[in-house]
């Protein structure tokens, strides 16, 4: 099936879960977070990286930011150097502890984490043994919404109940998408979950933009993805993308965001100026 085709009728199908206005939040009016998931169910297309290094470069900008790993593995948790300690995500989806029990703030301008670790895992199977376990995540937030200008949810790479915490939780989804050929085999999927999630526990969640992540300008196959990609979803996309840079892979590993690794980089150049326009479409 060609690249077009595929992207055809993904569009086709999904645009009724675009973001059509912008989200009224804080940037606005200085009340509430606008609460962002960064989803997509395919591993390694860049959600955590996108997450760390927008999350730290609106910091940078005078944002005040909370990232929530949502994701078990705790690459988010590690890529901002913070350990997630005795009390972390697990322990306010499935414990009694409130999300400012959890939240720790990071060395980096403007930063706070609600930290993960493996024992997330668990909630997979625990909340579904709770009542209106979809609401978990939503309700722990919101009563920190007023600390933040901007709250990321980083989701894990599947559409279990983590993930629909997530997206219950969010006003708005960021789709990081890799620049690969099936990159838009997960996006079909992902619609249809947006659409369960938007019938039976939040009216309000659209997606509100794709980022196009490790893109390579020597490679034709970039160069067609992001072109078809754009012809289809237009103005969805942003316009600023993230190369594919060798510093961003490393900055984790030093539980560094790349503003603070290299930044002189590219991936700190752009990332800079992905956060730049993100406040522009939400602003
Ligand atoms: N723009 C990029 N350039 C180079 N490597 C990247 C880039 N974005 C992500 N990576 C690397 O690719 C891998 C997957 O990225 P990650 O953000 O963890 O994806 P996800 O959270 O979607 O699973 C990681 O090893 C990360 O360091
Ligand atoms: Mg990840």
């Amino acid at each position: 099936m060609s690249v077009i085709y595929r992207v055809a009728k993904i569009v086709e199908s999904s645009r009724l879960v675009f973001a059509k206005q912008p989200p009224e939040g804080i940037i606005k009016n200085n009340v509430m977070a606008i609460f962002v998931a960064v989803a997509n169910q395919k591993g390694g297309v860049g959600k955590t990286t996108t997450s760390v290094n927008l999350a730290s470069a609106l910091g940078a900008l005078e944002k005040r930011i909370l990232l929530v790993d949502c994701d078990p593995q705790g690459n988010a948790t590690r890529g901002v150097g913070v350990d997630a300690g005795n009390v972390h995500l697990y322990h306010v989806l499935c414990g009694p502890h409130r999300a400012a029990d959890a939240i720790q703030k990071t060395d980096y301008a403007g930063l706070s984490i609600l930290p993960s670790d493996r024992q997330l895992v668990g909630a997979e199977v625990e909340l579904a043994g709770h009542e209106k376990w979809e609401y978990r995540l939503r309700r722990s937030l919101e009563e920190i919404g007023k600390d933040f200008d901007v709250v990321f949810l980083d989701c894990p790479p599947s559409l279990g109940h983590l993930t629909v915490n997530a997206l219950t939780a969010a006003d708005r989804i960021l789709v990081p998408l890799q620049c690969e050929y099936y990159a838009l085999e997960g996006v079909s999927e992902l619609v249809a979950t947006v659409r369960r999630v938007q019938a039976h526990h939040n009216p309000e969640l659209k997606i509100g933009g794709i980022v196009l992540t490790m893109f390579d300008e020597r490679t034709n196959l970039s160069q067609d993805v992001a072109k078809e990609v754009r012809r289809h979803f237009k103005n969805e996309v942003y316009d600023v993308v993230i190369p594919r840079n060798i510093r961003l892979a490393e900055a984790p590993s030093h539980g560094l965001p790349i503003l603070n690794y290299d930044i002189k980089s590219r991936g700190a150049e752009a990332y800079l100026a992905l956060a730049r326009e993100f406040l522009k479409r939400v602003s």
